[in-house]
């Protein structure tokens, strides 16, 4: 790929900003700083310093995220923390995959990899996306039979079947669900349909993908090798 594209993408600087360190020599390509911006390169084998510090460069990054409440599913928000706010390898070509509303919380997967993006968010995927909520009001079997056959949330189809279950039925009712899809504010949609309140709402699990127990609101890490292989390899099954 080319030098000023390689360490644009590693937001190292704008394209112009990196053309001036390339000029002024503080860029280095095995050793050698009489570079161009055009230059291809191979990052697998050649050895590119910036001030005098060596790159890691890798193709693609995987991330979950554990979205706190209050930061927006965004590159960039006038007035709040964003996602990228929390990623300190923020590379210019990194995108959080589907959003989660400003006050829910929960998994984010964060990636550079278009086609497992594409493929995770595909509606023809099916991928599920799981959700824990409290809900405000008495939830009933009723509410899992009409969620099961898809509710009309006003828009101009019904959503596609989801799985509710429930762990506790309290005024303040507690669930779990699956959905296959990612319709703006869907599940609180979905609760309005049947006449209650989402008070409560976390992401824990993405396809095969779940939240690491061990991160804390605002922390995030890299995906192991046996879970970016499951993602890939099994993108298009439902969760457990
Ligand atoms: N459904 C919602 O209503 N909000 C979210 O953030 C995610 C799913």
């Amino acid at each position: 790929m080319r030098l000023d594209k390689l360490l644009a993408d590693m937001n190292i600087g704008t394209r112009s900003e990196v053309k001036q360190y390339i000029k002024r020599g503080n860029i280095t390509v095995d050793g050698n700083c009489n570079v161009s911006a055009g230059q291809h390169v191979d990052p697998k084998t050649q050895t590119i310093c910036c001030f005098g510090k060596e790159l890691h460069y890798q193709k693609y990054v995987y991330y979950m995220f554990y979205k706190p409440i209050g930061c927006v599913t965004a590159r960039t928000d006038g007035s709040h923390k964003t996602v990228m706010d929390y990623i300190k390898e923020n590379r210019r070509d990194l995108s959080p995959v589907g959003r989660l509303d400003l006050d829910t919380e929960g998994l984010l997967f964060i990636t550079n990899d278009g086609a497992l993006s594409h493929n995770l968010l595909s509606p023809a995927k099916h991928v599920g996306k799981v959700y824990e909520a409290k809900i405000r009001g008495l939830v009933t079997r009723e509410d899992i039979e009409a969620f099961r056959r898809g509710v009309d949330i006003g828009d101009d189809t019904l959503t596609k079947p989801a799985e509710l279950t429930i762990q506790k039925a309290d005024e303040i009712s507690t669930v779990r669900i699956v959905i296959t899809e990612g319709r703006y504010h869907q599940i609180k949609r979905m609760f309005a349909a049947v006449g209650k309140q989402v008070v409560f709402l976390k992401r824990t699990a993405m396809g095969s993908l779940t939240l690491d127990p061990l991160l804390a609101p605002g922390e995030y890490r890299e995906l192991t090798k046996q879970e970016t292989d499951a993602l890939k390899g099994r993108e298009d099954t439902d969760v457990r």
